[in-house]
């Protein structure tokens, strides 16, 4: 870039001197429109539980999710995803608890889409809420078998799209697993159901509180790194995203969000298609301990979540998500 002037003709503090004219050169901005809001759901009826590893985020019944899916459409926010706290004893090797069409899901797309038709849902599609060993995949001989369990992902995305569910969220990281479910879609008349693919998921450490949320993290076996993504890697997930692409994705995922800018960063610029990053359980923990013990102060979350927007978001899902809209819509 060419330097165009210099001190003391040039000034840049001149252009941030007060808030009007900071407001008026912005480059980004967030908006209700930016947010996806994640909703957790538990068996049982009239209850509304607080998640320990997660300061302010609860687990709702299916009963009670039309009163906070109000409140989201009511603040603009376009689209929630849900995640089940699948029982214990509904949890075997195989996962069959996914294909099940009165699963907690299940239940919670006709609920929302009955009591709430204009707000988009999204579910994801894996196994890990319904294996006994917590990974998102078919375990075989100390492996997840690819191809055995992308044919389940595609009848579990199929299920979905029959309840309602109008963006199909593969979060399993599969190979192949866009296409096989883009190609069951079709066949089912289900050519608007979009698909959101996790395409640059990684292996994170980030992830702790959300399997707490949905009881994965005492069962889970080892690690998911024979799945996800390393995160010493960046090339790879631009190879991952034309895959996906190519198999029929409407738009990708980055995940974790912010300690992957970079990667937000450079699949905009190379694919030119929206991008949403989900800020994970871990990032939203850290950023609401340090509040609460007043090591920052609230601004941090609107920070946060600019910074995800300004490497090129299109859409951020985010556990802050209603108290933002909140405050952004005033
Ligand atoms: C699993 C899934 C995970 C998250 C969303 N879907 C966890 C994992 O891969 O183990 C994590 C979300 C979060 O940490 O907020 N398919």
């Amino acid at each position: 870039m060419r330097i165009l002037g210099k001190y003391p003709n040039i000034r840049l503090r001149r252009n941030r001197k007060s808030d009007w004219t900071r407001r008026l050169v912005s480059e980004n901005n967030l908006t209700a429109n930016d947010l996806i809001l994640p909703i957790f759901i538990t068996t049982g009826k009239n209850k509304i539980e607080p998640i320990k590893s997660m300061p302010g985020i609860n687990r709702y019944s299916v009963d009670k999710i039309t009163k906070i899916v109000n409140k989201a459409n009511k603040l603009n926010i376009p689209l929630v995803a849900i995640f089940p706290q699948t029982p214990n004893n509904k949890k075997n090797s195989m996962g069959t608890e996914a294909l099940n069409e009165d699963n907690l899901v299940c239940q919670a797309i006709r609920k929302i889409k009955k009591n709430n038709p204009n707000i988009g849902i999204m579910a994801d599609v894996a196994l890990d809420p319904y294996t006994d060993h917590g990974h998102d995949g078919i375990l075989k001989n100390k492996e997840i078998i690819n191809d055995e369990t992308i044919k389940i992902l595609s009848q579990q995305a199929l299920l979905q799209a029959e309840m309602g569910c109008d963006v199909i969220a593969p979060s399993d990281m599969m190979d192949g697993r866009v296409g096989i479910i883009r190609k069951a879609l079709d066949k089912n008349n289900f050519k608007n159901v979009q698909i959101l693919s996790y395409a640059a998921k990684y292996a994170s450490n980030f992830y702790g509180p959300f399997r707490n949320a949905i009881g994965s993290m005492n069962k889970l076996k080892g690690d998911k790194k024979s799945y996800q993504m390393d995160y010493k890697n960046a090339s790879e997930a631009l190879r991952e995203v034309a895959l996906d692409v190519k198999e029929g994705a409407d738009f990708v995922m980055v995940k974790p969000a912010l300690p992957y800018l970079d990667i937000i960063k450079s699949i905009k610029e190379n694919f030119r298609l929206p991008v949403f990053a989900y800020q994970v359980s871990g990032e939203y923990s850290m950023i609401i301990r340090a509040i609460k013990t007043g090591v920052l102060n609230k601004d941090a979350i609107i920070e946060s979540l600019l910074s995800i927007k300004r490497a090129g978001a299109s859409a951020i899902v985010t556990y802050f998500a209603m108290d933002i809209a909140k405050k952004i819509n005033k």
